[in-house]
């Protein structure tokens, strides 16, 4: 068999996750201090993966490709292909397909994150010779995501994408591969209700033509960061996995406790931190609190800042901030207080100044 490819969705708008996407992509908004499409790129590297299509939109991509560069770091090649406008996943599929050729592919939406990585899935399709396997997981309410119906055997029945009355409650997370039959099959589809090429329609158009299609039960967690919340959720549920007590940057007069990541250049000094937390390198921080689920990005200040369960962006600034909790700061903002203030809550652009 042809070696696997990666294609990987970094386009989009991210209008659920605006304002912090006016100025960046959604897939670099960093989860522990850690842009999401890394954590991707990961999986595909272990997955043994090479050569990587990534597609990108005009607006972010350039962002995207300052990010990645030439892959190198993941010991990839990597192909940036421009889709003009998202005209869905099944498009960009089919953008990207003269540089996939007839290769089996591993497709990875860049703004899903999993804790668990692509290898059984990769194993499943080798094993039974499947035309596509789509990995799924068990959710509470599937009606924002496209549903699977399997039957007795554990085999792929039917899929729809969005269903107000879900079948099942089978989600198909944002990883799948296929054979290059998926080609055919996205020439047959025609533009959904919102517009878009589904690639859940293709699926299904696999499926009714004879092609063999196996889930693969995602049993970890599985993020969709598309929201605020889902940000900080993602936040909490990555820095509760990986963070470790690692302490690099210089710590002065201050009581740290648990798994707390101080990086090299970070400078804490009569201060208190609880993790599991995360201080980025070169961060400056005096006279505050912070709390459990917190990440600092790179370069920040905080003086006189009580703060938890939050993410804040690179090189901000904040300054005389009672109590700031579940909240997320773009980079490069100012956020200056002068009087006491109850809790905040703040959902803050890149460049913004706030003044209390
Ligand atoms: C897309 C897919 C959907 C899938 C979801 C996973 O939805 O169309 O089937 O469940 O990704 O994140 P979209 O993000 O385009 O709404």
């Amino acid at each position: 068999m042809d070696q696997f490819k990666g294609l990987v969705l970094s386009g989009g708008k991210g209008t659920r996750l605006r304002p912090l996407t006016f100025t960046t992509a959604k897939q670099l908004i960093p989860v522990a201090n850690r842009p999401i499409l890394s954590y991707v790129f990961g999986h595909l590297g272990e997955g043994g993966i090479k050569d990587t299509v990534v597609i990108i939109a005009p607006e972010t991509g350039e962002d995207v490709k300052a990010f990645l560069k030439d892959g190198s770091k993941w010991g990839m090649e990597l192909t940036y292909v421009y889709q003009d406008k998202p005209a869905g996943l099944a498009h960009a599929v089919k953008i990207a397909q003269p540089f996939l050729r007839d290769c089996p592919f591993v497709m990875y939406l860049g703004d899903n994150l999993l804790q668990e990585g692509i290898q059984e899935g990769m194993e499943i399709f080798k094993r039974e010779k499947a035309d596509a396997v789509i990995f799924l997981k068990e959710v509470p309410d599937p009606r924002a995501f496209g549903v699977a119906v399997l039957d007795g055997q554990g085999k792929v029945q039917r899929l729809i994408e969005k269903p107000k009355e879900p079948p099942s409650n089978l989600a198909l997370v944002g990883v799948y591969i296929f054979s290059p039959k998926i080609h055919k099959a996205i020439e047959k589809i025609k533009p959904s209700w919102r517009g878009e090429l589904e690639i859940t329609d293709a699926i299904q158009e696999l499926l009714n033509s004879g092609g063999k299609i196996y889930p693969k039960i995602v049993e970890g967690w599985w993020l969709d960061t598309g929201k605020k919340d889902d940000l900080l959720e993602a936040n909490t549920i990555v820095l509760d996995t990986y963070a470790k007590r690692q302490i690099e940057g210089e710590v002065i007069n201050t009581s740290i406790s648990g798994r707390v990541q101080i990086e090299k250049g970070a400078v804490v000094r009569d201060s208190t931190i609880r993790g599991p937390a995360i201080l980025g390198e070169g961060s400056q921080v005096e006279n505050s609190f912070i709390g459990p689920y917190t990440s600092i990005g790179n370069g920040c200040t905080l003086k006189h800042v009580d703060i938890e369960h939050s993410v804040i962006l690179e090189n901000s600034f904040l300054e005389n901030v009672e109590r700031i909790e579940d909240s997320v700061v773009g980079r490069q903002a100012r956020i200056k207080g002068h009087d006491k203030h109850r809790a905040l809550r703040l959902m803050v652009g890149d460049y913004s100044e706030v003044e209390l």
